[in-house]
């Protein structure tokens, strides 16, 4: 039920903060212990490879839960698009593991990999949010996400809880940082609500930025970039602004050559290593006409930025920058009177390939 939301987007949205409590709730023991099924971990300890599987958002958390396998559990992982997966199939490892990401548990295209794999052998391991759905219950093992039914099209609270979910198998699997993974998502959990709290703002932007824009531009580097292809993809699917996400260095070497007077270009920031490099592709394009926009990290901010978060642990960052660009997103489409939970041409499990 919307209850007193106008939208289930805005519900799911703000919903997000208790998702991530109620994550961390059922993966912790009597003791209050991080904890999940010890075969998942021993699976994704003893495989060679992780092989990530999904589409659209679902492939976006993917990306960052790459970034999760490999720099905190030491596990190399490869992410690829289910739909691309059968046409160019990676070259596999001896024992790989397959790793399925679907909010709907429905998606064909994810499906049609699954079986393949199967055939092949390989075992497989699906995260959705839907019990007993057909990823489920045709794989190995299955992870719940406990995000509650998302019913708005543009996928939102199942984005962060996958987020969530991977980083806390991940360092079950081996924490070789030694991240304490329930520390930051309980801190998370509270940036999320003051940025939730900072929604008016977020109306002023998408009215000032966006709404008289045919296009927009995302960048950032490092795991803002994967920030970034998500905030596009939600600001287009449901605005209809033809929105990308781009590697903040790649726009020197071509992209830049869209930026006209007062395009939108919504920069991330939020690891200290790419703050300068990022910051002069800004200037790059404001030299261009550009009307920039700043997300960034409260102790890599500059006065002008206009959405500052409060300094959260830089690899789980994408939980809490998501979260401004899918008001972003919701209040452009709003302004703009689009049909904001049944987007134009989508539907939300797509089960044909
Ligand atoms: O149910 P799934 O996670 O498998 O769905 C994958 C995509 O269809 C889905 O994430 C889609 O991109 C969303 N509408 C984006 O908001």
């Amino acid at each position: 039920e919307k209850g007193t939301y106008s939208h289930y987007m805005m519900k799911e949205i703000e919903e997000q903060p208790f998702v991530i409590r109620k994550i961390m709730s059922e993966y912790s023991d009597e003791k209050g212990q991080m904890c999940m099924d010890s075969s998942i971990i021993d699976n994704v300890r003893n495989c060679d490879k992780l092989y990530i599987i999904a589409c659209g958002t679902s492939y976006h958390a993917g990306l960052i839960g790459k970034q999760f396998f490999e720099k905190i559990s030491d596990k190399p992982t490869e992410v690829v698009i289910a739909s691309e997966f059968i046409y160019n199939m990676p070259l596999l490892t001896k024992n790989p593991l397959f790793m399925f990401i679907s909010q709907s548990g429905e998606t064909a295209d994810c499906r049609a990999v699954l079986v393949k794999v199967k055939e092949m052998g390989y075992r497989t391991l699906t995260l959705t949010n839907v019990k007993g759905s057909t990823l489920s219950r045709e794989s190995d093992n299955t992870l719940l996400l406990y995000a509650g039914p998302e019913i708005a099209v543009a996928s939102t609270k199942a984005y962060t809880a996958q987020i969530a979910v991977l980083s806390i198998l991940s360092s079950l699997v081996n924490n070789k940082i030694n991240i304490n993974i329930f520390k930051e998502l309980s801190k998370i959990a509270y940036t999320m609500e003051t940025l939730c709290d900072d929604k008016e703002n977020y109306k002023e932007l998408a009215e000032k930025y966006l709404v008289n824009s045919r296009n927009c531009f995302y960048i950032g580097r490092s795991m803002d970039y994967f920030v970034c292809l998500e905030a596009s993809l939600k600001l287009k699917e449901i605005s209809y602004i033809q929105t990308e996400g781009f590697a903040a260095g790649e726009l020197k070497h071509g992209t830049i050559a869209l930026i006209e007077q007062n395009t939108p270009v919504i920069a991330v920031i939020t690891q200290e290593c790419i703050n300068l490099n990022t910051r002069s592709n800004i200037k790059e394009v404001k030299a261009r006409g550009a009307a920039t926009m700043v997300i960034s990290m409260r102790s890599l901010s500059q006065e002008t930025d206009e959405i500052v978060i409060d300094d959260i642990n830089e690899l789980l960052a994408p939980l809490a920058t998501i979260i401004p660009t899918q008001y972003l997103a919701y209040y452009a489409a709003l302004l703009k009177n689009c049909d904001i939970d049944k987007p134009r041409n989508l539907a939300k499990s797509v089960t044909v390939e």
